[in-house]
């Protein structure tokens, strides 16, 4: 019955639900600030999965409460609850994947570097812990700025000597996910079916989405390509104004963690060719970027790279080298620092 109501509000959800003859290689799965905003609709999302056999909320506030109501939920997870810094480790211990949405949220008239300041030592923290009790976890960082956060909790892992480039990403999903949806309104397509790949990262200018590699394939007008562009960089304030103080995106973000979530445990699973978007080391001219990856039984396989840009593209990612530098170079920094 859950299964044939979920699969009537959103298709991608059905593959949570129909997974459910693999479900003997449920996973373990944490949300580091499972009490906020994203927090809860995520682990909603994440508790109605078979994917899942542990959920372990951890918050600094109101975990107990979040987990008692999702644990009479009718599916397989088990959900255990973890408040304060001396439960942190407990919730932890043996877990596959960290999802963590931990963080302060913008509020009009603030850009995601605002957020540096308390966002930085939070996720800091939260992923020294990591190092310390889930090494070789899977870690998905929603917290903002992300550009920075990752870079940050990468560092940190190489100082514990257990940094592995396959196993930390920076969660950029929401960015496919608004792209899907507004080119889908443009053209009269099914959203469910587009798939726009996104580069980059995760703020502003540094947000770069691929309009000419659109699946299914699709033509723009130069004045289309102009206002999708900016309103995929510019989704986020969107939704910050639109909640006017109240915070920023949450439901579609649980959404899009979730869709992330569930991929990765797919990968790790054994299926194959699974693919999404996220903000990794990289090689290239960037020292962190954001690509398409091919996901596995260990994490990130490979990223699939971009491709042939268009002219317009490649002005994009002229434009967002600044930005993008600076941000990785901020991480580094507060890194040093901390450490
Ligand atoms: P929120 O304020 O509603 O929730 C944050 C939660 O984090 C709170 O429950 C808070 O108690 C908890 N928290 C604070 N410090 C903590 C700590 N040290 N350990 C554990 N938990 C802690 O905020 P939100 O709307 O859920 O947003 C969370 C973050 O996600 C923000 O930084 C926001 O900018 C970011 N975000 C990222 C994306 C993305 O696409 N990557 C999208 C939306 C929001
Ligand atoms: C988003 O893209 O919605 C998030 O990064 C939150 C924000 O501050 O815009």
């Amino acid at each position: 019955l859950l299964g044939s109501l979920i699969s009537k509000i959103n298709p991608n959800l059905i593959r949570c639900v129909s997974s459910s003859n693999t479900s003997t290689n449920a996973k373990k799965v944490a949300v580091l600030g499972a009490s906020g905003g994203i927090g809860q609709p995520l682990s909603l999302l994440l508790k109605l999965s078979p994917l899942i056999s542990e959920l372990s909320l951890y918050d600094i506030q109101h975990t107990k409460g979040v987990g008692a109501d999702l644990s009479h939920i009718e599916t397989r997870a088990k959900v255990k609850a973890y408040v304060g810094k001396e439960e942190l480790a407990n919730a932890l211990k043996g877990m596959d994947l960290v999802v963590i949405p931990a963080g302060i949220p913008r509020k009009p008239g603030m850009t995601r570097d605002d957020l540096f300041n308390t966002n930085a030592t939070i996720v800091a923290d939260l992923v020294t812990a990591c190092a310390k009790n889930c090494p070789r976890a899977i870690i998905a960082i929603i917290a903002n700025p992300v550009n920075s956060t990752v870079v940050i909790a990468s560092e940190i892992l190489k100082a514990h000597n257990v940094y592995d480039e396959k196993r930390i990403v920076g969660v950029t999903t929401l960015d496919v996910v608004r792209a899907a949806t507004f080119v889908a309104e443009n053209k009269g397509l099914d959203p469910t079916k587009v798939n726009i790949p996104i580069i980059g990262g995760h703020s502003g200018n540094t947000i770069i989405p691929l309009l000419s590699q659109a699946s299914p394939p699709v033509t723009f007008s130069q004045q289309d390509l102009d206002s999708l562009t900016n309103r995929i960089q510019n989704g986020g304030t969107e939704v910050v104004n639109a909640k006017a103080g109240a915070g920023s995106a949450t439901l579609s973000m649980a959404h899009a963690g979730a869709r992330f979530s569930f991929s990765v445990l797919e990968a790790l699973n054994g299926k194959e060719g699974v693919v999404e978007c996220g903000y990794i080391a990289s090689k290239g001219d960037f020292s962190y970027f954001a690509t398409p990856l091919l996901f596995g039984r260990n994490g990130v396989e490979k990223s699939m790279g971009f491709g042939k840009l268009t002219d317009y593209e490649k002005t994009l990612v002229e434009k967002a080298k600044k930005e993008l530098n600076g941000n990785i170079e901020a991480g580094l920094t507060f890194a040093k620092q901390y450490l």
